[in-house]
């Protein structure tokens, strides 16, 4: 059986709702902190995300009042972000029903080649994204969240962690399910984020959210078993990096691969995920990835993939359409996720938007 078809017949089995926490060699990092990092978001605060993570998607309920909803989301999560918690609320495309003043890009995720998305974890009108120190910081977050709350629909939830999260060279890294070093290709300045992640003037979008970013959420199912079974060699060359982040040429993690030197792949596979995801060295994605790694039983495990950026087609679905027929695919599976819109500090958002 391949280990696709073994992800498939895993997902049809799958329970939903919320898996375990994983909470083996997860450090907590200070929130972000350094001078300039206090202002920023609480989705792009810190080098590298805080290492633990809840992610809530709700339906609003038929009957209650949109502009009542975001703003009981938007007081319940202001009432937990800081210190040890970032948190943030992002809006799916049903919090817009008028569609006048939706974000431009903002639509229901659709289902990419491969994709197996289980409605029971997939889309929702809003997203609560609460991270924190620690897992059980998270969830009593989560909670008082849900409390205010209770009259939305939960669709569904993930627990995710950052095993190994530590910030080199100004990126934040961590260890994902395959054992590979994840975020060396991210910016390394919060200034650089910014420019990635967030919705300028000029870009065709509402004024109210100019600041905000896209946020793109992928449940990605990975079959760690059959990729253990590999070796690191194979595996290096399936990622185009080693597992620490050294390209394959022997060129250092934080410095630039030179692929122009290596037309046929012959060192750096052409379907390697590296070469696929960024092909480009002088003009990387437009995007900001910030994932967390999920663990509910040896039958489901993987990445809550997670991404921001200014443009979801130049940033996400270039990306994702590029990454088609790599040789990691037939190692995973996306069953959920979503496309939301975080808007941008402050509420000038609220009022836009809620009484329109
Ligand atoms: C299927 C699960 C995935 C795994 C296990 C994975 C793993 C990795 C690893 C190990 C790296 C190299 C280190 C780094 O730069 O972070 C990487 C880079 C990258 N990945 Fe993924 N990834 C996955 C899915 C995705 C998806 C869905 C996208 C976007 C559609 C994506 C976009 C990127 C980008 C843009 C880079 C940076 C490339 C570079 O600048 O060199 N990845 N990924």
């Amino acid at each position: 059986m391949t280990s696709r078809r073994r992800l498939l017949t895993a997902s049809a089995a799958m329970a939903a709702g919320a898996g375990g926490l994983t909470a083996v060699g997860v450090t907590a990092l200070p929130n972000g902190s350094p001078e300039g990092q206090a202002k920023a978001p609480a989705h792009l605060r810190g080098a590298a995300p805080l290492p633990y993570a809840q992610l809530i998607s709700l339906d609003i309920t038929l009957g209650s009042e949109r502009a009542d909803t975001l703003r009981a989301a938007h007081q319940a999560i202001r009432a937990i972000d800081g210190g040890s918690v970032a948190a943030w609320l992002a809006l799916g495309e049903g919090a817009f029903p008028s569609r006048t003043d939706k974000p431009r890009h903002l639509k229901r995720m659709p289902s990419f080649a491969g994709d197996v998305l289980d409605p029971v974890q997939s889309h929702g009108d809003l997203l609560l994204h609460i991270t924190g120190s620690s897992a059980r910081g998270v969830r009593q977050a989560a909670e008082q969240t849900l409390r205010a709350l209770s009259q939305q629909q939960v669709r569904w939830r993930a627990d995710g962690t950052r095993p190994e999260n530590r910030i080199e060279d100004g990126r934040g890294l961590s260890r994902n399910p395959f054992h590979f070093t994840e975020g060396h290709g991210n910016p390394a300045t919060a200034a650089e984020m910014t420019e990635r992640a967030t919705v300028r003037t000029g870009e065709g979008e509402p004024s109210w959210a100019v600041g905000g970013s896209y946020e793109v959420i992928r449940i990605i199912r990975l079959a760690t078993d059959f990729w253990d079974r590999d070796t690191i060699d194979e595996q290096e060359r399936i990622i185009g990096r080693r597992r620490e982040g050294r390209w394959l040429d022997g060129t250092p993690s934080t410095e630039r691969a030179v692929f122009a030197a290596d037309p046929h792949g012959k060192t750096t596979p052409l379907d390697s995920h590296v070469r696929r995801a960024a092909p480009d060295r002088r003009n990387p994605p437009p995007m900001v990835r910030r994932s967390y790694n999920y663990d509910r039983g040896p039958d489901d495990q993987g990445l809550i993939f997670s991404c921001f950026q200014s443009d979801l087609e130049k940033g996400f679905e270039a990306v994702q359409h590029r990454l088609q027929g790599e040789a990691m695919a037939k190692y995973t599976l996306t069953t959920g996720g979503g496309y939301f819109f975080v808007p941008p500090p402050g509420d000038t958002w609220l009022r836009a938007i809620a009484d329109s």
